[in-house]
C-alpha cells in the first residue's frame, strides 16, 4: 500500500501517512517535494478564446442519444466549455479495477464537433457505492464519532491513505487517457474541499504532524502555554483533534493540519495528472463557501495548482456587487492572475433559505462584473437537473423537458458578447495600485475568540474595501506574505496574526517608501496564536512608534472626531497612546466609558521613505471614507475613472498599449456616465463617445486605447 507524504509547509518537516512499505514512502516523499515546486504552466495556448462561457454537464446523467442536442443548444447559445466528470466515479469504474472511459471519449468528441472544449473533473467528492462498502476505512467521521454512509457525496475521509490511493488511480487513467486529447483544455481536482475526518486514525497522523512540526512536548507545551488549566501534555497521543472550544494553539494547528491533508489530497492527484497530461492542460479545484470559507487556508491550497477557480453564488435575494466584487479580488489575489468562475446560478439555487431568482438582467451584470474583476471563464451550474437526485429545484439552462429555460436566452446573450468581446480583452487583467492584507492564522485567532459576538471579519475587509472601490479604484486582496512592491498603499484591516518575519517585511515595504495602515487587533498574536509578550501591534510598536494601551468590545456607538472628520466607532475601540515625537493622532474618542475618552483612535507616523498608521477601531462609513481619502491622498494613489453615479460599478484591465473599462450599473434606474476620456465601446461597436447612458443592469465594454495606465 503507498504511502503520502504529508507536506508541513512552513518547516518542511515531512510528517506522513503510514499505510506500509517504507521505501516506497520514501520514493513518494521525493515525488512530492519536487512535485511541490513544479513550474508553471505553460501559458494556455492562443486558440482558445480569450473570453469563455460554459456550463457543469453530466453526460452519465442522460442517453447517449440526447448528448448531441445539448450540445447544439450550447453552442447555439455560445457556450464554448462544459466541465464534465466530476460525479461520475460509478460510471468509470462500475467495479473496482474495471474501467469504462470511451463513453467520456465519445462525450468530448462530440463537445469537440460542437466546438465546445472540456474540463474534466476528477471523480472523488462521490466515491462508487462498491468502494465505500469494501473499504469502510475511507469513510469520513464526524467530531461526534458517526461514520459517513453512501448515498449522498462527500462521504470519505479525506487522509484516508487507501482513499487516496483509489484517486490517484482513476485521475491517472483519466490523464493517460485523456491528457493529449486536443479538446480537454483542463482538470479540476474533486469538488469543493469541505468536510473533514475526525477518525482516530486521522487523530493519530494529527499528533504525528504535531511532532513533526515541535519536535518536542516541552516546546508544544510552552508554545501553547499548557500550564494553563493544567492541560500539560507528556504524551503526543493525549493531544485531542478537535474543530472548536480547544486551546487557542492547538485550534490554529487544527487548521493547518486540515490545509496540510487538503493539499497533500490535492498533490497525489495533481502528481497523478500533470506526469500524463500536455503541459498546456490547466489543474485547478473550485474552491466553494463563496469564496470566504476558511475551512483551509485558500492561499496554501492554490499554491500547487495552474489556476484557481471558485463558485460564485448569489443564494438568496439579490448580487451584492460589493460583496461580490470583493471575492472576486480575493480569489484573484489567490494567485495573483486572472481566475475561472467554475460555477455560478443561472438565476437561482436550491440550498438557500429562499431560493430567490436574481432579476432579470442580474445574470448578465454578474457575468460581466466576473470579467471585470480578472475572470477569463464563467460557467453555469448547472445545465439540466437530472431526474432525480438532491438537486432538482436548482437553476438551470434547460428544463426537464430539455427545452431552454427563459434564463437561455439571457445567458446566450452573455456568450455572444463574450465572443464578440474576447479579441479586445485578450492579455488584459486588473493592475491595483493598492493592496488589502489577507491572513487565514488571523481570521482564524480572531474567529476562535471573537470576544464581541458582532465581530465580522468579513465585514471589516468590506469596511475597508468599499470606500476605496467607491473611488473606482482597482483593489488586490493578497496574502499578508506576500510581496508588496509596487504597491502605493498597503492596509491591513485585521492583520491579528504578526510574526517577526512578517513584521520585517512591513516595516522594509514602509521604509522603502510604501504607506502601510494596520486596522483594529493588529499584532497582538505570535504564530503560534500566542498572546505577544508585548502590547498591539506587537513587533510593529517601535515602527509605530505608539501602541494599544487597551482593546474595548463595544455594544454602542462611541463618538470619534479629528483633523479627517467626526464620526463614531462601534463594535471594537483600541485605546492608542504614541511614544514617538514625530506619532501624530489623527482621530481620537469622544465622551465613552472613561476609558476611551479623548484618547487616540488613529496614530500615523513617518518611517523612512513611506508611512505607518494604525486605526484601532470601526468608523463609520462616513467617517471610514473620509479616512481613506486620506490614506489615498497621503500615498499619492492616481485615480482610474473619473466620478460616477452611485450604483455604477467601474472596472478596469489593462493590456499592453490599451485599456478596457467595463462599467455595470446595478441600479434600477438608468445612469448618464461622463467618460474621463474618449473610449469606444467594443461591446455596441460604437464609434468613440466621450459619455453614455446605462441602463438599469446595464453593461458598458469600453476600451481606451494607448493610455496604457500602469499603477
Ligand atoms: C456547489 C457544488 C455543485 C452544486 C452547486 C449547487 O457549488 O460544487 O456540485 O451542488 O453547489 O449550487
Amino acid at each position: 500500500m503507498r504511502n503520502y507524504l504529508m507536506c508541513d509547509r512552513r518547516q518542511l518537516v515531512r510528517p506522513f501517512f503510514r499505510a506500509g512499505v517504507r521505501n516506497l514512502f520514501v520514493l513518494a516523499c521525493f515525488a512530492l517535494c519536487t512535485v511541490v515546486s513544479r513550474p508553471a504552466r505553460a501559458q494556455a495556448g492562443s486558440s482558445e478564446p480569450a473570453l469563455l462561457l460554459g456550463s457543469a454537464w453530466y453526460p452519465e446523467q442522460w442517453p447517449e442519444s440526447r448528448w448531441d442536442a445539448d450540445l447544439a443548444l450550447m453552442e447555439a447559445a455560445h457556450l464554448h466549455v462544459v466541465r464534465v466528470g466530476e460525479f461520475a466515479w460509478s460510471r468509470m469504474e462500475p467495479a473496482e479495477g474495471q474501467y469504462d472511459l470511451d463513453w467520456l471519449a465519445r462525450a468530448i468528441r462530440l463537445a469537440e464537433k460542437h466546438h465546445i472544449a472540456v474540463v474534466i473533473g476528477t471523480p472523488t467528492d462521490a466515491p462508487p457505492a462498491w468502494l465505500t462498502s469494501k473499504y469502510p476505512d475511507t469513510l469520513r467521521m464526524d467530531e461526534n464519532g458517526r461514520l459517513a454512509q453512501h448515498g449522498g457525496r462527500r462521504q470519505f475521509n479525506y487522509a484516508s491513505p487507501r482513499y487516496r490511493l483509489f484517486c490517484a488511480e482513476i485521475a491517472s487513467r483519466l490523464a493517460q487517457r485523456f491528457g493529449h486529447d486536443p479538446d480537454v483544455i483542463g482538470w479540476q481536482i474533486g469538488n469543493e474541499y469541505t468536510d473533514e475526518s475526525f477518525d482516530p486514525a486521522t487523530r493519530a497522523l494529527f499528533q504525528q504532524w504535531l511532532q513533526h512540526r515541535y519536535g518536542t512536548l516541552d516546546a508544544l507545551n510552552q508554545h501553547w502555554a499548557t500550564a494553563y488549566w493544567s492541560q500539560t501534555y507528556d504524551r503526543w497521543d493525549e493531544i485531542p483533534l478537535v474543530a472548536s472550544g480547544g486551546n487557542p494553539g492547538l485550534l490554529l494547528e487544527h487548521r493547518h493540519f486540515v490545509t496540510d491533508t487538503w493539499r497533500d489530497f490535492q498533490h497525489v492527484q495533481i502528481d497523478a495528472i500533470r506526469k500524463n497530461v500536455d503541459p498546456r492542460q490547466f489543474i485547478t479545484t473550485n474552491i466553494g463557501g463563496l469564496a470566504w470559507s476558511d475551512h483551509f487556508d485558500h492561499y496554501e491550497m492554490t499554491r500547487d495548482l495552474d489556476l484557481a477557480s471558485w463558485d460564485d453564488y448569489v443564494g438568496q435575494g439579490q448580487l451584492d456587487p460589493v460583496r461580490n466584487g470583493a471575492m472576486h479580488d480575493f480569489v484573484r489575489g489567490w494567485k495573483r492572475m486572472p481566475f475561472w468562475v467554475m460555477e455560478t446560478q443561472p438565476g437561482s439555487v436550491n440550498w438557500a433559505p429562499i431560493n430567490t431568482t436574481l432579476n432579470h438582467g442580474e445574470t448578465r451584470v454578474m457575468a460581466w462584473q466576473a470579467i471585470g474583476h480578472g475572470a477569463n471563464a464563467v460557467l453555469y451550474w448547472q445545465w439540466r437537473s437530472a431526474l432525480n437526485g438532491q438537486e432538482q429545484y436548482h437553476g438551470t439552462l434547460v428544463g426537464p423537458d430539455g427545452e431552454p429555460m427563459p434564463i437561455y436566452s439571457e445567458v446566450a446573450q452573455i456568450g455572444g458578447e463574450f465572443e464578440h468581446v474576447a479579441p479586445a480583452l485578450r492579455d488584459t487583467q486588473p493592475v491595483a495600485q493598492v493592496a488589502i492584507l489577507e491572513s487565514y492564522d488571523s481570521r482564524w485567532a480572531i474567529d476562535f475568540q471573537p470576544h464581541n459576538r458582532s465581530y465580522d471579519e468579513l465585514q471589516v475587509l468590506l469596511d475597508w474595501y468599499r470606500p476605496l472601490r467607491q473611488k473606482n479604484l482597482t483593489v488586490d486582496i493578497i496574502n499578508a506574505s506576500a510581496p508588496l512592491n509596487g504597491y502605493k498603499l498597503v492596509v491591513a484591516p485585521g492583520l491579528n496574526v504578526i510574526s517577526p518575519d512578517l513584521a520585517a517585511q512591513l516595516k522594509a515595504y514602509v521604509e522603502q517608501g510604501g504607506h502601510l495602515v494596520l486596522g483594529p487587533r493588529s499584532g497582538m498574536k505570535d504564530e503560534y496564536n500566542s498572546l505577544n509578550p508585548q502590547r498591539q501591534p506587537g513587533p510593529l510598536v517601535s515602527a509605530l512608534g505608539g501602541r494599544v494601551e487597551q482593546y474595548y468590545a463595544l455594544d454602542g456607538a462611541v463618538p470619534v472626531s479629528g483633523t479627517l472628520g467626526s464620526g463614531t466607532a462601534s463594535t471594537w475601540a483600541e485605546q492608542l497612546s504614541t511614544e514617538a515625537s514625530d506619532a501624530r493622532v489623527l482621530l481620537r474618542y469622544g465622551k465613552s466609558n472613561g476609558w476611551l475618552d479623548d484618547q487616540p483612535a488613529m496614530i500615523t507616523r513617518p518611517l523612512g521613505k513611506g508611512t505607518i498608521t494604525y486605526l484601532g477601531a470601526i468608523l463609520d462609513a462616513p467617517l471610514m471614507q473620509k479616512a481613506t481619502a486620506w490614506m489615498l491622498d497621503g500615498a499619492q494613489v492616481k485615480p482610474e475613472f473619473s466620478a460616477l453615479p452611485e450604483d455604477v460599478e467601474v472596472c478596469r484591465r489593462v493590456g499592453t498599449g490599451h485599456t478596457i473599462y467595463i462599467l455595470l450599473n446595478h441600479g434600477a434606474q438608468p445612469a448618464q456616465i461622463a467618460l474621463p476620456g474618449p473610449m469606444t465601446d467594443v461591446l455596441a461597436n460604437h464609434a468613440p463617445v466621450t459619455q453614455l447612458t446605462l441602463g438599469s443592469h446595464g453593461v458598458a465594454v469600453l476600451e481606451q486605447q494607448a493610455r496604457a495606465t500602469g499603477r
